[in-house]
């Protein structure tokens, strides 16, 4: 969009599930660079609505409820309170924290549901779904599981198997069965509303290829959507936490989660116009916080209906077809909404080389990193960005952690402010001294300085939140070489007037670094605002030279960042490394336990102790070994599949515990008398079971 024509900006950061707390991954890819970028726009002047709140509805939180046992309303106030406070904390700077519970929300959604209905917008279909008697309701297609199709996996669910990765239908399941009830659905007729998306092809094709500067990732995942054809797709579901159908006919369903969630930016948007005032922090209410201490200006529909407005999606990539296929379809069958002028989606960023999973537990929470690394929102705000996934999946790691911030925050932007700071005190009692005779190296820094914020401000209005923040520290390395070059802690002994200069100018620079340095570290940029003394900068005045008046006194010197130990990031990974290991444990559901016998039936089995004397493979199989036990009683030849664990030459002279009056039978052409008792882990992973000391062969087990 051309940048003379927009009068204001609505941005929006995804709204994210509430059924956990959010994480180094949602930082990442979504709500820093959507904070940097608003950020940026305010100090620039620009007029910015910064949107987000809680995605409260869908089936993940209906089964996060049924898991915890309590209500889905008491899973969504529980993580929007935690993921609220952890955008608070982190200084992330929403002008409203909506949620998609709200009455606000729930409003917006069902008229535009309705306005698209009387529009005759929606195609009506009867199709077959599955149904739980036993509970009395249709089965979203995260509550079957059954055997995948694919893979023979056990475990999958209706949509996905997620030891093979296929994407399913629930029909396509083998034996499914019902996770409510446990029984087997049946299939029965309900009807739905759907969106025919494939009338809105030539629009959205249009829409797109009017956006061929949209970062490639977007780009092509947009253009394989369309070139493979849209379909209906349904609005509504059978379900009953949600958004209720506002129709007649529609008891029991609610409105598809990502048809209303998208919404839920434009009601977070009318809540902050018409109903927030002057509360700026009410954690009871539920606009939860709003960024500005006045009654809003304006009115929502500017934000949304004009096309002097700015809408800018920020997403991860997981969420693309949803933002520029069927939310701006959805808009184009409304009628006057803008569509979205860019949608900077990122991929995924990597936790220690391996993907983040909530399930699994391998990430790092928010709410946890504050109360292990204090006050240091910034050292993660920076190293995310300086690791943004922004083009390709990009990889978290403590250790690349540390490193940033001693080499890089420590080493380079705070020595660099420390210095300058100290100095100004030690020889000027704090006072700005005055710029005597620019020198022409002096002349090259204040040029350098003077071109650093447009680079910085393209790069940003780019998306390039990456490059920009290494620009700026270049700002910061700018300065660092300037003193090492001039040496002013030389100089003094000789030319206070030379210093004067020097200092002045190395001011000027740390005064820039501060208007440069917020959109990305506010905490910082509040620290050394403090410490100089001095506020209400604007981007425009970032490479100037005037920031700082000579005789205006600074504040005491504090330090900006301080090293980490090896000790505290070791102790991150041990933390990860055990959460991966309770989560094995945690998840190795022992089997149900089997019909009772009686004493008489467990007696007729003769379990003795035996210990392996000869081991071999037996021929052509992959699992199966031939060993000759001495069972005290005599030696014989038990066949048992255990290849695959062990060598034969591995567990020659084991004692074991074997079942010897199991009728002989036939293995692969040997003759198997007796089996060997043995355990079996969640893995399949086997262990012989023997005595804990040596016993004589042939004592009896009972
Ligand atoms: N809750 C979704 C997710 O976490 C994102 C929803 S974005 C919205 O993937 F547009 F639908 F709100
Ligand atoms: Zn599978």
């Amino acid at each position: 969009m051309d940048n003379s024509k927009i009068k204001r900006y609505t941005v929006t950061a995804a709204l994210p599930y509430t059924n956990g707390p959010v994480h180094i991954g949602h930082l990442a890819g979504v709500y820093l660079p959507a904070d940097t970028y608003v950020r940026f726009l305010r100090a620039n002047n620009r007029d910015v609505k910064f949107i987000c709140g809680s995605d409260e509805n869908g089936v993940p939180i209906t089964l996060k409820a049924k898991r915890e046992g309590v209500s889905p309303q008491e899973v969504v106030d529980k993580y929007h309170k935690i993921i609220g406070d952890s955008f608070r904390d982190f200084g992330v700077s929403f002008d409203i924290y909506h949620r998609t519970s709200s009455q606000m929300h729930h409003q917006t959604a069902s008229d535009f549901f309705e306005t698209l209905y009387n529009k005759g917008v929606f195609t009506e279909e009867v199709t077959e779904q599955y149904y739980d008697e036993k509970a009395q309701t249709f089965l979203a297609d995260r509550y079957i599981t059954g055997t995948c199709p694919k893979c023979g996996s056990e475990s999958a669910y209706g949509d996905q198997c997620e030891n093979c990765g296929s994407t399913l239908n629930a029909t396509d399941l083998i034996n499914p069965k019902s996770t409510l009830s446990g029984e087997p659905p049946v299939r029965k007729e309900t009807k739905n509303w759907f969106l025919p998306l494939e009338k809105y092809e030539d629009q959205l094709r249009t829409y797109i290829e009017s956006h061929k500067e949209w970062k490639p990732n977007v780009y092509g995942q947009c253009q394989s959507w369309l070139n493979a054809g849209l379909q209906p797709r349904a609005m509504t579901r059978d379900l009953d936490w949600g958004v209720k159908v506002p129709l007649k006919d529609a008891a029991g369903k609610v409105l598809y989660v990502w048809f209303d969630a998208p919404i839920g930016y434009i009601s977070a948007t009318r809540e902050l116009f018409e109903y927030a005032r002057l509360d700026v922090w009410n954690p009871k209410s539920e606009e939860y916080y709003i960024n500005q201490k006045e009654v809003q200006k304006g009115n929502w529909e500017d934000y949304w209906k004009d096309d002097s407005t700015k809408l800018v999606h920020f997403i991860g990539k997981d969420n693309i077809v949803f933002h520029c296929i069927i939310f701006p379809a959805m808009l184009m069958a409304h009628g006057g909404y803008t569509l979205a002028d860019n949608v900077p989606a990122n991929e995924f960023l990597n936790l220690e080389g391996q993907k983040i999973s909530t399930s699994k537990n391998w990430a790092v929470w928010l709410n946890e990193y504050l109360v292990e690394f204090k006050d240091k929102q910034d050292v993660l705000r920076y190293v995310l960005t300086a690791t943004a996934p922004e083009t390709k999946d990009n990889d978290f790691t403590w250790k690349d952690f540390q490193a940033r911030n001693n080499n890089e925050l420590v080493a380079v932007f705070g020595n660099f402010v420390n210095r300058v700071v100290v100095l100004t005190h030690k020889y000027f009692g704090g006072k700005v001294p005055m710029l005597m005779n620019v020198t022409p190296e002096d002349q090259l820094v204040i040029d350098e300085l003077a071109a650093a914020p447009a680079k910085i401000s393209a790069s940003i209005e780019q998306y390039r939140f990456r490059e920009a923040l290494m620009e700026v520290m270049n700002v910061a390395r700018i300065g660092n070489k300037y003193l090492a070059e001039t040496e002013p802690w030389k100089v003094i002994k000789t030319d206070e007037d030379r210093v004067r200069t020097i200092l002045n100018i190395s001011l000027q620079i740390v005064a820039s670094l501060e208007i440069l340095i917020e959109p990305f570290l506010p905490f910082t940029a509040d620290k050394l605002m403090k410490m100089l003394s001095y506020g209400g900068h604007q981007w425009e005045d970032a490479g100037k030279m005037n920031l700082l008046v000579r005789g205006h006194q600074l504040n005491e010197p504090v330090l900006l960042f301080e090293k980490i130990e090896d000790s505290e990031v070791q102790a991150q990974i041990d933390k990860l490394n055990k959460s991966k290991d309770d989560n094995i444990k945690a998840n190795t559901v022992a089997a149900p336990a089997k019909e009772n016998i009686d004493f008489e039936q467990f007696s007729a089995m003769d379990i003795r102790v035996a210990t392996i004397i000869a081991a071999e493979k037996v021929e052509k199989t992959k699992k199966l070994l031939k060993l000759t036990l001495d069972t005290g009683i005599d030696q014989r030849t038990v066949v048992s599949g255990i290849a695959e664990y062990f060598k034969p030459e591995d567990i020659i002279g084991k004692q074991v515990s074997v079942l010897v009056n199991l009728a002989p039978r036939e293995i692969k052409g040997v003759v198997s008398q007796g089996m060997i008792l043995m355990s079996e882990n969640a893995d399949g992973e086997l262990s012989f079971v023997s005595p804990m000391e040596n016993h004589n062969n042939g004592s009896v087990i009972r």
